[in-house]
C-alpha cells in the first residue's frame, strides 16, 4: 500500500504545530499504524531528519499509552481497538490519513503526537487506591463474599487502560468515563468501601484542578473507548458524589 500521511509536528509544549505531509510505500495490510509509523520514522533517520514522536509501550491494548487521533477519530476508524490493535487493512492503498495528538488542555502536547498525561496520574494519586493493613495474617481473598453483580462492574471498570481517549473524544475535554470507572471499581468491592466518601470527593476535586471539563451526555467517550467502559460508571460517580458531598457519607 502507498499511503499519504498528513501528521501534526510539534517541538515542545509551546511551540507552534503545523501538519506535514509525508508519503510510506510498501505497507503491508497486516501491519499495525504503529508499524507503519515506525517504517515511516525508518526512513526519516535514515534521510538524517527528526522521527516523529508518538506515545507506546505494550502494543497490545494493554497499557493505555499509544494516543493517536486518526482522521477525527480517537485510536482511528474501528470499535473496542486501541491504535496499536488497528491494522493497515483498515485503509485503502492511495489513502491520504491524517494523524493528530489528544488535543484537551490537561493532556499538553510534549512532542509531535506525545501528550502529557500525568493529569491522569494525580487523580488516581489523589484517591484512587485502598489503603490495606499489612500487618499480621492476610485475609483470604475468598473469605470476602461479593454480589456477582458488583463483581462483574467492578471487573468491567477495571478495564479502563487509562489511554485518555475519553478525553480527546469528548467536545468538552471531560475525564469523567474515566474517573467513574476508576471509582466503581473500588467503591463496588468491600475493600473499597472504606474510603469511598473521601474517594470520590477527592478524585472529582482533582479532576476539576487539571481542567477537565463537565459531562452533558454526548456519550462519544462511550463510543471511543477502546474498553467500552460504559456512561453508567458516570452516574454511578455523580449519585455517589451527590451523597458523599450532601449526606457526609
Ligand atoms: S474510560 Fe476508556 S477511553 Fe477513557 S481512559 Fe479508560 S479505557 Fe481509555
Ligand atoms: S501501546 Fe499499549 S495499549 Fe497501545
Amino acid at each position: 500500500m502507498k499511503l499519504n500521511l498528513k501528521i501534526w509536528r510539534q517541538n515542545g509544549p509551546k511551540s507552534e504545530g503545523k501538519m506535514v505531509d509525508y508519503a510510506v510505500d510498501n505497507i503491508s495490510p497486516d501491519m499495525s499504524f504503529l508499524e507503519m509509523l515506525d517504517v515511516l520514522n525508518n526512513e526519516l533517520i535514515e534521510k538524517g531528519e527528526e522521527p516523529v514522536v508518538f506515545d507506546h509501550d505494550c502494543r497490545e491494548g494493554i497499557c493505555g499509552s499509544c494516543s493517536l487521533f486518526i482522521n477525527g477519530e480517537a485510536h482511528g476508524p474501528g470499535r473496542a481497538i486501541t491504535t496499536c490493535q488497528l491494522h493497515m487493512r483498515s485503509f485503502n492503498d492511495g489513502d491520504t490519513i491524517y494523524i493528530e495528538p489528544w488535543r484537551a488542555d490537561a493532556f499538553p502536547v510534549i512532542k509531535d503526537l506525545a501528550v502529557d498525561r500525568s493529569a491522569f496520574d494525580r487523580i488516581i494519586a489523589s484517591g484512587g487506591f485502598v489503603s490495606v493493613n499489612t500487618s499480621g495474617n492476610t485475609i483470604d481473598a475468598n473469605a470476602i463474599p461479593i454480589k456477582k453483580e458488583n463483581a462483574d462492574m467492578a471487573f468491567d471498570a477495571a478495564t479502563c487502560i487509562g489511554c485518555g481517549a475519553c478525553v480527546a473524544t469528548c467536545k468538552n475535554a471531560s475525564a469523567m468515563l474515566f474517573v467513574g470507572a476508576k471509582v466503581s471499581q473500588l467503591d463496588l468491592l468491600p475493600q473499597g468501601e472504606v474510603e469511598s466518601k473521601e474517594r470520590v470527593l477527592k478524585m472529582v476535586d482533582q479532576m476539576d484542578k487539571e481542567g477537565f471539563g463537565n459531562c452533558t451526555n454526548t456519550g462519544a467517550c462511550e463510543v471511543e473507548c477502546p474498553k467500552g467502559i460504559s456512561l453508567e460508571h458516570i452516574a454511578r460517580m455523580n449519585r455517589r458524589y451527590f451523597e458523599a458531598s450532601t449526606t457526609g457519607n
